[in-house]
């Protein structure tokens, strides 16, 4: 599958794009940079520029899927929340419509369900989030919406626990968060699914497919 990663040089982006090109997928990798290339190839992505805030038209070319893990990160004010984790991600789901890429799959947050219980430093953050996220699930595409706790940079191993709603806060490893959203992609059954993810204890692939089996009750 030839895989658009919106946000390749970021912590999951990364090792997203390692995992997908290992899995045997093509990762197109977006960029803003041209001097990230040489790094993007070396992970086994495409190297593709392309800048959130502009023209975004072009990245969604011949690809099977789009997966959005950007973000205007933590020490942005909520214009660029706005215009990178809302409207990026906005633009990148009329582009995939516009070019009949059919899978979307976004990194959203834990919180996003409830920006307005969101501290008021974090409340713009989950408000872009949720905003992002009703686009994409009223966007007629196969979209999964995934919500991680907050990002770890441990070594991940392959467990997680995953739920619509977890009804506990905590974290994720950035590389389980990863390998979450390959295996996403590769079972269809996640098709229309929004869920959150920790660290725990569950076979990624099987608690996938455990949770799909839940949506369909
Ligand atoms: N931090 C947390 O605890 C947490 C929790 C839940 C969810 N999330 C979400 O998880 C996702 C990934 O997190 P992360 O830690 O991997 O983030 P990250 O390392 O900050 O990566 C974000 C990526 O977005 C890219 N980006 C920003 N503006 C762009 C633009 N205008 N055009 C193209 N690309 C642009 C950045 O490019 P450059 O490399 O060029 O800067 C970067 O590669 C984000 O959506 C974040 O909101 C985070």
């Amino acid at each position: 599958m030839r895989v658009l990663v919106a946000g390749s040089h970021g912590k999951i982006g990364r090792r997203l794009t390692r995992r997908l090109a290992e899995a045997g997928h093509e990762p197109v990798a977006m960029i803003r940079d041209e001097e990230q290339a040489d790094e993007m190839a070396a992970l086994g992505g495409h190297p593709l520029v392309a800048d959130l805030a502009g023209d975004v038209a072009h990245a969604v070319a011949a690809v099977d899927a789009v997966v959005f893990t950007a973000g205007a990160g933590p020490g942005s004010g909520p214009g660029p929340k706005q215009t990178i984790d809302r409207g990026g991600a906005e633009k990148l789901v009329d582009a995939a419509k516009a070019q009949g890429v059919r899978r979307f799959v976004i990194v959203s947050s834990m919180g996003a369900d409830d920006p307005a219980s969101a501290s008021e430093q974090m409340r713009p953050y989950q408000e872009a989030k949720r905003q992002a996220d009703d686009y994409v699930a009223a966007s007629g595409l196969d979209w999964t919406i995934v919500r991680p706790g907050g990002l770890t940079d441990e070594p991940g191993d392959g467990r997680v626990a995953v739920a619509g709603s977890l009804g506990r806060g905590g974290k994720v490893s950035r590389d389980d968060v990863a390998a979450v959203l390959v295996a996403v992609l590769a079972d269809d059954r996640t098709i229309g699914l929004t869920f959150e993810v920790l660290d725990g204890d569950d076979d990624i692939p099987a608690a996938l497919a455990a949770l799909a089996v839940e949506g369909d009750r």
